[in-house]
C-alpha cells in the first residue's frame, strides 16, 4: 500500500482512506484494485489486462481513456538511465498521468499549484491519476523495478513539459518503505 508524506511537515499517511482523501483534495484519485481472478505479477501483458479488466473499463468511461498498456522497467532495461531522467525532473503533460502498480515501487512527488509538496510512495495494488497539467516527477526505488498498468487519452500526446522551476532538486529521491532487492528476501 501506498506511503504519503509531507516532507517539510514531518507528517505520514499510510493509510488508504486517508491517503485517498488528502489525495482528493488535490483532485488527485488514489484507489486499491484487486484483481477479478488471481494473476501473477508477471503475467502476460494481456492476462494483467484482462485480470483488471472491469476497473480499466471503469476508468475508460470515466475519464476518456481510450487505450491501457503495460509497461515493464527494471535495471536490466536498456537505457534506463536516459528514460528515468526523463520523468525526474519536475513536469507536466496535457493527458492524464494514469498508473496501476502491478509490481515493484516508485516514488512520485507532486507540486500542488498551493500547499505543500507531497511525496507518495507506491507499490503494488496502488492506483495513481494525476489529472493533466499537475505538476509532478517521478523516480524509482533502489530496487529500481516496477511494472505498470497505463492509461492514455491519446498515447501520441503523452509528453513531459518541464516546469524548470528546480523544486525537484530540493526532494532526496529515496523511498521510505524496507528495501526489497530482488532475489533476497
Ligand atoms: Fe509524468
Amino acid at each position: 500500500m501506498a506511503i504519503l508524506k509531507l516532507i517539510n511537515e514531518d507528517k505520514t499517511l499510510a493509510d488508504r482512506h486517508a491517503i485517498a482523501e488528502y489525495l482528493e483534495t488535490l483532485d488527485i484519485r488514489y484507489e486499491q484494485w484487486t484483481p477479478e481472478h488471481p494473476v501473477e505479477p508477471r503475467a502476460s501483458a494481456e492476462d494483467v489486462l484482462e485480470a483488471y479488466a472491469g476497473e480499466i473499463e471503469k476508468l475508460k468511461a470515466l475519464g476518456g481513456y481510450v487505450t491501457a498498456d503495460v509497461i515493464d522497467v527494471n535495471a536490466q532495461t536498456p537505457g534506463l538511465d536516459a528514460m528515468l531522467a526523463k520523468f525526474n525532473r519536475e513536469h507536466w503533460h496535457d493527458e492524464d498521468e494514469v498508473r496501476f502498480i502491478i509490481h515493484g515501487r516508485g516514488l512520485f512527488h507532486v507540486r500542488p499549484k498551493e500547499g505543500p509538496v507531497i511525496s507518495i510512495e507506491v507499490e503494488a495494488g496502488d492506483l495513481m491519476l494525476l489529472p493533466k497539467g499537475t505538476w509532478h516527477w517521478f523516480d524509482l526505488c533502489a530496487d529500481r523495478e516496477i511494472r505498470a498498468i497505463r492509461l492514455f487519452q491519446n498515447p501520441s500526446g503523452w509528453a513531459p513539459y518541464y516546469t524548470e522551476s528546480g523544486v525537484d532538486k530540493t526532494f532526496q529521491p529515496i523511498c521510505f518503505g524496507p528495501l526489497h532487492i530482488p532475489g533476497q528476501v
